[in-house]
């Protein structure tokens, strides 16, 4: 037994992430594939990593010192509980299994609680940045046992990417903590995402300006608070040109956004949990939405607004909307973490926020400047109860509040979708309101259903008795 890590998967997520391991002094990594073709493949192409390969799960085991540790890089769903099985049957107790895929958290919950009944350790562990990223340093979130953290921290923090002198890696919380914040680290990557799409969308129906001149705003834009890897990679897109057509790529990509599920998750969890994440909702809609093409076709005959849009001031609106964009983003990580907040609470797990800001700044898809203000935040009161009360985060929406307004009032008069814009701010007048006519919805409840409600001036819980004398009477509180 040689290696002190293994890698089970050779597609190209693990073959890099097991590159990249090779690359890091002190590791020498056990290869192992379903098929061996793919072993073999792999030893022959990076002969420089010096890669251990097996043909067998028990070849395998035994490639590996102990406390073996061995990280699944397969498509995640029944292709991980087959692998883990396999792997239940020739490790022992004390070694350690990772599931590195983008694993549902309550499949890792489920997961470790089986794994552990044979004594051997079970990290979810979350890791972003794609397969540059895998080969490079990823951003990676585990979650998993305090006892496998001792071994499998040192490795991880090995290959993971480095932000300001710190490794992108923390032990995110127990069992499927890690694979929790991964995903909603997706579901922020999909608001980022949508949002930086109705940025452009609006700038180019508003002013006119070509693919490559609203790259060139972009990049621009990467030089102050909205610098991050997604503003970075879109003027890239914007600015290639289509060898077949000449035309820019943007232009003959069928815009039909693909969604692998994770942004979904978020949501459907955000709904359980009882967190409103309209932004990210909003961004995983908008997709659902352009992927439609019957319904959208049925519906392109439907009027838009009379009137033509005209952009007096093309420099005052993208500045307009860069303010809307940095606005709609605060919204959006905070909502994010008021999720993280509330999961923890549910699954009982300790996350550090700040922590999971610092793990982000660095090899992950939402990477960005941004995040550098997340942590300080927590840092100065970690018991914040919303991230866009913090007072940086205040002063940037007190900033930006009337360019935002503009911005989702424009798209609305111009018939341009702002879905992500326009909830955003929602969000944020809905949180800051005084009164919120959620009044009126009690009243409504309580007179179809007796539902009940509270009273602004005195305790308890009351019941107006609306099909008789619509007197008011102490109820039994039914919420
Ligand atoms: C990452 C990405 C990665 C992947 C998503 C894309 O952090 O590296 O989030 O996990 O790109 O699964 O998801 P969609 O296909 O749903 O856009």
């Amino acid at each position: 037994a040689q290696a002190n890590i293994g890698v089970v998967g050779l597609a190209v997520m693990g073959s890099n992430l097991a590159r990249n391991l090779a690359s890091r002094d002190g590791n020498t990594v056990a290869i192992f594939n379903r098929s061996y073709e793919k072993t073999r493949g792999v030893l022959d192409a990076h002969p420089e990593a010096g890669f251990l390969p097996a043909e067998t799960y028990r070849e395998f085991a035994d490639t590996l010192a102990k406390p073996r540790t061995a990280i699944i890089m397969v498509k995640a769903g029944a292709g991980t509980d087959a692998v883990i099985d396999e792997l239940v049957k020739v490790f022992e107790p004390g070694d350690i299994i990772v599931d590195g895929g983008n694993a549902l958290f309550t499949d890792t919950i489920r997961r470790e609680k089986a794994v552990r009944e044979t004594g051997i350790n079970f990290v979810g562990a979350g890791i972003s940045g794609g397969e540059e990223g895998a080969l490079n340093g990823p951003s990676i979130m585990p979650g998993g046992s305090d006892e496998s953290w001792v071994t499998l921290g040192p490795i991880l923090k090995s290959i993971a990417a480095v932000a300001e002198g710190e490794p992108c890696v923390t032990h995110v919380g127990h069992d499927g903590a890690g694979h929790f914040v991964k995903m909603i680290h997706n579901g922020i990557e999909y608001a980022d995402m949508q949002l930086i799409a109705e940025a452009y969308d609006l700038i180019r129906r508003g002013t006119g300006k070509s693919p490559a001149e609203i790259a060139d705003i972009f990049a621009e834009w990467n030089r102050g608070e909205l610098e991050s890897y997604l503003i970075e990679i879109t003027a890239e897109v914007l600015r290639q040109v289509d060898a077949a057509t000449g035309e820019p790529l943007v232009d003959v990509i069928l815009d039909q956004a693909g969604a692998k599920g994770t942004g979904a998750w978020t949501v459907q969890t955000a709904l359980d949990l009882g967190i409103p994440v309209s932004g990210i909702a909003e961004a995983v809609f908008a997709r659902s939405l352009s992927s439609k093409p019957a319904q959208r076709a049925a519906a392109a005959t439907l009027p838009g607004p009379s009137a033509a849009w005209t952009v007096d001031d093309p420099d005052a609106f993208v500045e307009d909307v860069r303010r809307a964009l940095y606005a709609s983003k605060i919204v959006a990580y905070s909502q994010g973490f008021d999720e993280i907040v509330a999961g923890a609470a549910e699954y009982g797990w300790s996350i550090q926020k700040g922590e999971i800001a610092k793990i982000w700044r660095g090899g992950c898809i939402i990477r960005a400047q941004f995040l550098n203000r997340i942590t300080e935040a927590y840092a100065d009161d970690p018991s914040l109860v919303a991230l866009l009360t913090a007072p940086y985060f205040r002063d940037a929406l007190a900033a930006s509040q009337e360019s935002w307004r503009r911005v989702v009032v424009a798209a609305a008069q111009a018939g341009i979708p702002s879905p992500a814009f326009s909830s955003s701010l929602a969000y944020y007048d809905g949180l800051r309101a005084d009164r919120l006519p959620a009044a009126l919805v009690q009243g409504q409840r309580d007179f179809f259903g007796a539902h009940t409600y509270k009273r602004v001036d005195r305790d308890g819980t009351f019941h107006t008795q609306w099909s008789g004398d619509r007197t008011e009477i102490e109820a039994q509180d039914t919420h």
